[in-house]
């Protein structure tokens, strides 16, 4: 943070450019992670910064108090410079607009810095390419994407004082990832921003998971039991809480199997009959036609459809079922119909989920806050807030939960403060004008979002209320007072409990 990069952006303003999800749906997503969010960034290198050229993104004030978000271009070489800044751009806008961080956003800026990469795209089969940070897949899997110049990228990090959550972002069009020190996001237009969201929700939020198959479940969205629920604030209906949703996961899989046209690919699981509707979620890469695959529960064909935008990239496919599994052993098929797709069409993972009565045993409901039991990789229950509402569990959705929201909330004004700036200007009948710039949240937002309020108390000697004052990010002090002191507090309905103090600040002004 700092005043240097904020300078070059407003130097820069005025050319700003228009500028899982496969263990279970993120593997790889955890490696390296620090889940209490503040990143592993401060280590002394010898090494020096690439070149970096800084453009502003989205800047909505300036970096020493505001929480930066920097793109780091990997695999873009010279003559990709633009489309490494299109990139990063389509994916802050995608995050911030209207959706996921808008309401957050006059805490945030979003930066990108460019370093020419020598050769084009990621790596794979483990190997970098020759890129300034290295990036790679293990093998063709569309899941991780790693780096293996780490203390290049802190160099770039520590080089700007923009770089609070540093994002490396792969020139490659597939979906990948990996959350940690370094969030790490491609350019996958179907993928790239439900990767890219996810990922920060850990870093920024201080979150696990939500989704099932996971290993760390934690923070505002976790509860171990019915005693601990962080979110008992945002239960929907607290009235019948805590009540755990009917639910029960038979199968998951992992097969990251390669499909083959001479054999069908299947799995069994058993049911115990005992539910009444349930879900089918897999996902596929590298299929592109509805008739290249066939996908069969106990011999049924279950009518999979391919989703035609997102080409050869992987997709997770949810198929709801409103009818019940009986008792029993049921198989599961995947049958590849093309064998030209060989070696491509592949199966990542798969899961299956049985639900109680609706509504009497399990809401679907959206945005419904209950206990909604989540089931680990070694098939240890957790609970989450709602079913499918959260990005944290759900890829296709832009949106946290409330609870997240909060938690969103609490992470990034920790370390900011309500004051942008407070200027005194003498008047000419001895009185001094001091005008305070405050976040530019409630009425100072540019763009309006639910409900916010600021309360703004000035007071003199003794702490005696200048009321006349009150709620005015202007007042006139006179000669009188040696110094005056303003207390800012914040209100969202987005926030409903306050444990650190983070939605109040106050500032002693000593007049000149
Ligand atoms: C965000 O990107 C997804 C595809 O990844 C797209 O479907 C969606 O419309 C985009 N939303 C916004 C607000 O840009
Ligand atoms: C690009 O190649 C040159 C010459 O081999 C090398 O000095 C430089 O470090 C490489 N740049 C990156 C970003 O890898
Ligand atoms: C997970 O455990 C539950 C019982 O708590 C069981 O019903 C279910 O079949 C198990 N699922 C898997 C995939 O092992
Ligand atoms: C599910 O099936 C039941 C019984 O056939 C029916 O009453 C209910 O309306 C169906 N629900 C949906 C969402 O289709
Ligand atoms: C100041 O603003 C707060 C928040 O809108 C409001 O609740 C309060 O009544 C206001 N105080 C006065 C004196 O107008
Ligand atoms: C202080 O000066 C600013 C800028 O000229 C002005 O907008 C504001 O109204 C002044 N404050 C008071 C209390 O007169």
């Amino acid at each position: 943070m700092l005043g240097s990069a904020f300078a070059l952006a407003l130097a820069a303003a005025s050319q700003i450019v228009a500028a899982q999800y496969c263990e279970h749906q993120w593997e790889g997503d955890f490696a390296d992670h620090d889940v209490d969010g503040v990143p592993y960034l401060q280590a002394e290198e010898r090494i020096a910064a690439p070149p970096l050229e800084i453009r502003p993104l989205i800047v909505t004030g300036p970096s020493s108090n505001r929480v930066d978000l920097i793109f780091f271009g990997d695999g873009y070489t010279e003559d990709e410079k633009d489309k490494f800044f299109d990139d990063a751009m389509i994916l802050a806008t995608n995050l911030t607009d209207g959706q996921t961080f808008a309401d957050v956003l006059p805490l945030m800026n979003f930066w990108a810095g460019f370093s020419a990469s020598n050769e084009s795209g990621v790596g794979v089969g483990g190997r970098p390419r020759d890129t300034v940070y290295g990036l790679y897949r293990d093998g063709t899997e569309l899941r991780g994407v790693y780096y293996s110049k780490a203390s290049v990228a802190r160099a770039a990090c520590q080089s700007t004082d923009a770089c609070d959550y540093p994002i490396l972002l792969g020139n490659d069009p597939y979906y990948g990832g990996l959350g940690g020190t370094f969030t790490v996001v491609t350019a996958s237009p179907a993928n790239g921003p439900a990767v890219l969201r996810h990922e920060l929700g850990h870093s920024i939020i201080g979150v696990g998971e939500e989704y099932d198959g996971g290993q760390v479940y934690r923070g505002v969205n976790a509860a171990t039991s019915v005693n601990s629920v962080p979110w008992r604030n945002w239960y929907t209906n607290p009235a019948t809480e805590p009540k755990i949703q009917r639910n029960n996961m038979p199968i998951q899989a992992y097969p990251w199997t390669l499909l083959d046209a001479s054999r069908p690919w299947s799995t069994t699981f058993t049911s115990a009959g005992t539910y009444d509707s349930f879900l089918l979620q897999f996902s596929i890469s590298g299929v592109t036609a509805t008739s290249d695959l066939r996908v069969e529960l106990d011999g049924r064909d279950v009518g999979w459809e391919v989703n035609p935008i997102v080409g050869l990239d992987r997709w997770i496919y949810n198929m709801k079922f409103n009818e019940s599994l009986a008792p029993g052993r049921h198989t599961l098929s995947y049958t590849l119909l093309n064998e030209e797709i060989e070696g491509t069409a592949q199966l990542c993972n798969l899961e299956i989920v049985e639900y109680g009565d609706d509504p009497e045993e399990f809401t679907f409901e959206s945005q419904y806050h209950s206990l909604f039991p989540t089931y680990s990789a070694t098939n240890s229950t957790t609970y989450r807030p709602t079913n499918d509402h959260c990005l944290m569990r759900t890829m296709h959705s832009p949106n946290f939960c409330d609870a997240c929201i909060e938690g969103l909330w609490w992470s990034l004004l920790r370390p900011l403060s309500f004051f942008d700036s407070v200027t005194q200007v003498p008047e000419a009948d001895g009185f001094t004008n001091v005008t305070l710039t405050l976040l530019p949240l409630a009425e100072f937002r540019e763009i309006p979002r639910g409900a916010e309020a600021y309360t703004i108390l000035w007071y003199g000697a003794n702490s005696q209320p200048l009321a006349e004052w009150t709620n005015q990010t202007t007042a006139l002090i006179s000669q009188d007072l040696s110094q005056v002191s303003v207390q800012v507090s914040f209100w969202t309905e987005q926030v409903r409990s306050d444990p650190s103090g983070v939605l109040s600040d106050r500032r002693t002004i000593t007049i000149e």
